[in-house]
């Protein structure tokens, strides 16, 4: 599995630095909000636990499944939910929380299913960005780290479903994807 990495972009440590300080900063910025954290699986599942564990006031935790890569290195511009949220969003602060946003598809179906349910406020936290790919003007609230447009894997990431268990993020080898 690591030789499928042609270089690592940011290793473990690196990114447990920068989820404490994105941490520390939602603490501050949600205080007495109570709000909804929205995990978008699958990718996001790693970063939201680590992020969690970083913000120290009171939140609820929901799941969202979306999906709209497939087997696919590029997106299919289809969104499609495979798991709702549990609970309603009427009138709650909810904050998404996503490992990459790179087109902006993703997000901005999610922003607009949350805002015409009634939610309160929708503000969204993500992990990694390609601000250079989107094809949809969005961007979001609180970012850890931008990225250059390779394709990347690891940290909830994947190809094909694969490489998410990698503890950093790194650039596939563009021969594993062009096989
Ligand atoms: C990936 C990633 C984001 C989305 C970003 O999810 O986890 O959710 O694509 O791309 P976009 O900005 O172009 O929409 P994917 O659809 O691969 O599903 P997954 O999270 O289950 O891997
Ligand atoms: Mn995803
Ligand atoms: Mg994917």
């Amino acid at each position: 599995m690591l030789d499928d990495i042609k270089e690592v972009l940011y290793d473990a440590q690196q990114i447990q630095d920068k989820i404490k300080e994105l941490g520390d900063t939602l603490s501050r910025d949600f205080e007495g909000r109570n709000p909804l954290v929205i995990c978008v699986l699958k990718g996001a599942f790693i970063f939201m636990a680590d992020l969690v564990k970083n913000i120290n006031i009171p939140l609820e935790i929901d799941f969202m499944a979306i999906s709209s890569y497939g087997q696919s290195t590029k997106s299919s511009g289809i969104v499609k939910i495979i798991k709702d949220l549990d609970v309603p969003v009427e009138g709650r602060d909810v904050l998404i929380v996503e490992d990459i946003i790179d087109s902006g598809l993703t997000l901005s179906y999610l922003i607009d299913v949350l805002e015409r349910r009634n939610s309160k406020s929708v503000t969204v936290v993500t992990l990694f960005d390609k601000p250079t790919r989107r094809t949809v003007d969005l961007e979001a609230n609180y970012t850890g780290f931008s990225l250059p447009d390779e394709f990347v894997v690891g940290y909830g990431l994947d190809y094909a479903e694969k490489y998410r268990n990698l503890p950093f993020i790194g650039v596939l080898k563009p021969e594993v994807y062009s096989k």
